[in-house]
């Protein structure tokens, strides 16, 4: 069972995120929890702040540090960073952040239990908990978004699919894209014919020696059309 806490000041944005496909029925199973968590039910204040101006002047707002570090303490039960177990992984969405790949959700999927999400916005969060409280900062993808929501639906629904038995064909995670440092092959359903374009005439002939070499190539083929990056 993995379980996803997130840390946000929008926590009506994740309502009905988690209730369709892959990850309602993991849930269903037991597989996965998932909870979004109001950050300012850490602050002691009248106001629930959890913003302020920065240090050293400029533009925008920045999430404080203490109610986050209040927040992750007790969603994870842990006083320190030093004394979360190593199933527990903290994540600072952010883009300065090392950037989120299927190698990055492999290696979350696989070892951890509990995964926190911290959801930034305005200018950011207080550096002290990139410093003193995260275990992971990370981005998903070279721009800006406003806040880390959307990160963080991006980073549990590639985390979910890979935890074993969420996909139903158990083979569907293994032949994806990036798993084997290709894209997937083209895939094509009926009709035969849509729009003056055709199928490619192996994968009718159920032939699946012949299919499989297509789809090999086919993959490779896009791979260099697309990503070429991938191949070296
Ligand atoms: C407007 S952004 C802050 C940008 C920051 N001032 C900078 O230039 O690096 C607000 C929040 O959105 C989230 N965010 C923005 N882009 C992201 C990305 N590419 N990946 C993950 N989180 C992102 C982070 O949580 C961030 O704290």
């Amino acid at each position: 069972m993995l379980r996803c806490d997130i840390i946000t000041i929008f926590p009506e944005f994740f309502r009905e995120a988690f209730d369709y496909g892959i990850i309602r029925k993991a849930r269903a199973a037991g597989l996965v929890e998932t909870k979004a968590h109001d950050l300012r039910g850490w602050t002691n204040d009248k106001h629930h702040i959890v913003d302020d101006r920065p240090f050293g002047g400029g533009e925008g707002m920045v999430l404080k540090a203490e109610p986050i570090f209040a927040a992750v303490q007790e969603l994870t039960g842990c006083p320190t960073r030093e004394s979360y177990p190593l199933e527990t992984r903290v994540i600072l969405l952010s883009p300065q952040g090392r950037v989120f790949t299927q190698e990055v959700a492999q290696d979350i999927a696989k070892h951890a239990s509990q995964v926190v999400l911290i959801c930034g916005r305005y200018e950011g969060v207080d550096e002290r908990v990139s410093e003193g409280l995260a275990t992971d900062e990370i981005s998903i993808g070279d721009y800006v978004l406003s806040g880390g929501e959307p990160a963080a639906l991006v980073v549990i629904d590639a985390l979910v699919r890979l935890l074993p038995g969420a996909l139903g064909n158990e083979s569907s995670a293994t032949f994806e894209s990036f798993s084997q440092a290709l894209l997937d092959h083209p895939h094509y359903t009926r009709p035969t014919e849509v729009a003056g374009l055709g199928v490619p005439e192996v994968l009718l002939t159920g032939n699946h020696a012949e299919i499989a070499r297509w789809r090999r190539d086919a993959a490779l083929r896009k791979t260099q059309r697309n990503r070429p990056d991938l191949l070296k």
